[in-house]
Parts: structure tokens; sequence; C-alpha cells
């Protein structure tokens, strides 16, 4: 009896659909006639007020408003995504970060930041290097965090700009300076290398390497001064005498580590905070906010950070203390705790792949 009146029902429903559809492509059409068309805002309908809060607070501004309504539309995906997954209980929670305006495929295509060849595993694990002997045998310690220990600048943003590998590389060189010089702790100059450390696979904003920038450094009689050569997030021509009259800290070189190990990581940096390549590219790694990272992600190694530390705790369990390039507005105030202790010998992202430090 109720399906048969359903039934009855149906032709009324479908013509009422067709005519509804007709309704809103007119409605659609029409106003394209007037000159000051503006789209309106279908798909973000419910989510523009928080969209536009949005951009106040990441001070985003959009060239025309068909850019702002597909915009509107992307953040609005990413928040109901961020809502479901933040509705279970993960050992982590995402958040509408100064990326949730960007899909994901755009994430990727902006962020990769290291030289493509870092992208084969295959010779990641070729190039394995003898364990230094130098390296103390202490990563049973429960935890280290440089940060406790002064030698760890305040993160930094590498804004619109390939130079993660940079960032990566002078968080090292300026912990190593305070660490094995017991010097006071200086931020050091990204920009020289972004301008000046360009022959090679390192150029600038498309990508580059963190140990060709330690032989860079290595190789110029060291980097200079964040205040002498700051950072503008573009590539420019290399000042020389900014490099030439002030250069602060040396190195003597630089020690991978044997890779496929997080003992060995861990061995490494229990003595200094050491650069590594991840792969960054994942939607929840773009969208992190707090808690222990743990995928899912892959090895293609596409960013440069540096790891500061390691830790474990109760409620979270093992997990790597890593410095982002990303401003202090991403993440854990600009870091990301990465998960420990994974079956993986290559680590959550391919994290043991390709670490590197400087030698003092
Ligand atoms: C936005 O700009 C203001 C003023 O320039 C600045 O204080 C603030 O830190 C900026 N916010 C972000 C997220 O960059
Ligand atoms: C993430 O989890 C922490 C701890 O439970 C909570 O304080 C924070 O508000 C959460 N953030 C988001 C964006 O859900
Ligand atoms: C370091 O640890 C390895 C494996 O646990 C052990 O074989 C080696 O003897 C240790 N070396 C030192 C110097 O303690
Ligand atoms: C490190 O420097 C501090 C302050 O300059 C000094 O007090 C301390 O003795 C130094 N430590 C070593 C091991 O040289
Ligand atoms: C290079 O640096 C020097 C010293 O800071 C400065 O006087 C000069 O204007 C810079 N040159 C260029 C081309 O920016
Ligand atoms: C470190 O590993 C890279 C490959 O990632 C290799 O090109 C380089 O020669 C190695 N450097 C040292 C000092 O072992």
């Amino acid at each position: 009896m109720a399906v048969a009146k359903l039934a009855e029902r149906v032709p009324l429903l479908l013509l009422l659909i067709i005519i509804q559809t007709w309704a809103i492509a007119l409605l659609g059409v029409l106003p394209i006639i007037s000159a000051s068309y503006i789209p309106p805002l279908r798909c973000c309908g419910e989510m523009r007020g928080r969209h536009m809060q949005w951009m106040q607070t990441h001070n985003k501004t959009y060239k025309d408003p068909t850019e702002h309504e597909h915009r509107c539309c992307v953040y609005q995906t990413n928040v109901n995504f961020i809502e479901r997954f933040n509705s279970h209980a993960f050992s982590f929670n995402l958040t509408d970060n100064c990326f949730a305006d960007l899909t994901n495929e755009e994430f990727l295509q902006t962020h990769r930041c290291l030289g493509t060849s870092l992208d084969e595993t295959k010779k990641a694990q070729q190039n394995q290097m003898k364990k230094n002997p130098n390296c103390p045998n202490i990563s049973d310690k429960p935890s280290v965090d440089w940060r406790d220990h002064g030698a760890i600048t305040p993160v930094k943003d590498q804004q619109q700009c390939g130079s993660c590998w940079a960032f990566s590389a002078v968080a090292s060189i300026e912990a190593a300076n305070k660490i094995k010089n017991n010097a006071t702790l200086v931020s050091l100059s990204e920009q020289e290398l972004v301008d000046c450390d360009i022959s090679g696979s390192s150029s600038g904003c498309s990508g580059g390497f963190m140990t060709q920038a330690f032989d860079f450094v290595q190789q110029n009689n060291g980097l200079t001064g964040d205040a002498n050569y700051p950072y503008t997030g573009v590539q420019g021509q290399c000042n020389k005498t900014k490099v030439l009259t002030n250069p602060l800290v040396a190195i003597k070189g630089y020690m991978n580590v044997t890779s496929n190990s997080e003992d060995n990581l861990a061995d490494a940096v229990t003595g200094q905070p050491v650069s590594v390549a991840i792969d960054a590219g994942g939607y929840l790694f773009q969208l992190y906010s707090q808690g222990v990272y743990d995928g899912p992600c892959g090895t293609t190694l596409n960013h440069g950070v540096t790891v500061v530390g390691f830790g474990t705790n109760t409620n979270d369990g093992d997990y790597w203390i890593v410095k982002n390039s990303w401003g202090a507005h991403w993440g854990e105030g600009g870091y990301i705790r990465m998960r420990r202790g994974v079956p993986q010998s290559e680590g959550l992202c391919g994290i043991t792949l390709k670490a590197s430090y400087p030698l003092l």
C-alpha cells in the first residue's frame, strides 16, 4: 500500500525536480548578461563567514571574485574533512591552518623543495654510509630536546619559495654552533644559500639538497648571519660583499647518518640536531594541527626539515620532534611530532633515508 502510494508520487517528484533544475540554470545564467557580474558563492555558502575570518587571520587576499569563490569551495571541503577527522580519536588532529584553501594536489605542487633525485629511495639504500664512530651510543636515552638547551632559533617561514633545504641545513648549523662551539645562539642566513649556493643541484627557490648546502658552507669559509643577509623569500643575485665581510659560523664538513635505522638517527640526534628529508606531501600533513603524526605517508622525499629531539610519553608513545619552516602558525608552534619506532626501517615518511648533520 505504502509502496504503491510512493510510486504514484514519483512522476510528480520528477517533474518538480526538472522545473527546479531549469529555474536554477536560468537564474545562474541571467546575471552573466550584466557587466558587473560577480559569481554567486554557491558551494561555500555556509562557510563564507568562517572563510572570510580565516582570510583575515592568515592575511590572505585573492585576485578576483572567481578565485575567491573557488578558494572558499576548497576551504569548505577541507573544513568538512577536518571536522570529520577530528571527531575520531586519532593520535593527532587537524586544523584549518594557512594551507586550508589549497587542494592536496596544489599543496604538493607548491611545496616540493628538494632536488628530484632524492625521490629515489633505492639510491638512498645503496648509498648507506658507515656509522660515525664518534657518535655517542646513547639512543636508549628516553628523550632529547635541543630546544631546552637554547640551541634552536625561533621557527622561520620559507614562504612561497622551495628553500626548505636551506632552512633544514641552517637549523642544524645554528644548533651545532651553539652545542659544539659553546657559542651564543645566532640566527644564520638562509638567503645566502638561496642566492649564492646555485651550482650543482641546489638551486634557490626551485629545490636543493642539505648536503650540498653543507658543502657550500664548508667551501665558502662559513655562513653569515640572518641580520646581515636577511630572508626575502625570492632568489636574488648573490651579494658577495655581505658574504665575505661577515662569515659567522664555519663547518669542517658533514656526516651522513646510516640510513634505514631509527636507532642510528636517535644516536645522531643525541649528539646534535639532524637535517632530514621526508615525504610531507600528504593531505593530513598539510592540515596537521597537533599530536603525534603517524601518517599515512610515503617515502617520496620532497621536504627538508630538522629533527631537534625525540621523546616518549604515556599518552603519545614515541615521537621525533621536528622543526619545520612553514612559520609558527603551522602545527605545534611550527613543529610537528612524528611517530618514532615504526615497523618499516625507513621510518615514518622516509625520515631515516637522507639524514645528515654538520661537523664543526
Ligand atoms: C598578518 O599581518 C599582521 C600585520 O602585518 C601580522 O602581525 C600577523 O602576524 C600576520 N599574520 C600571519 C598569520 O601571517
Ligand atoms: C586537537 O586536540 C587538542 C588536544 O585534545 C585540543 O586541545 C585541540 O583543541 C584540538 N584541535 C583541534 C583543531 O581540534
Ligand atoms: C653501541 O651499541 C651497539 C648495539 O647496541 C653495541 O654493539 C656497541 O658495543 C655499543 N658501542 C659502544 C661504544 O657502547
Ligand atoms: C660555555 O660558555 C659559558 C658562557 O660563555 C661558560 O660559562 C661555560 O664555562 C662554557 N662551557 C664550556 C664547556 O666551555
Ligand atoms: C650588498 O651588501 C652590501 C653590504 O650590506 C650593501 O651595501 C649593498 O647595497 C648590497 N648590494 C646589493 C646589490 O644589494
Ligand atoms: C652523503 O650522501 C649523499 C647522497 O645522499 C652523497 O651524495 C654524499 O656524497 C654523501 N656525503 C658524505 C660525506 O658521505
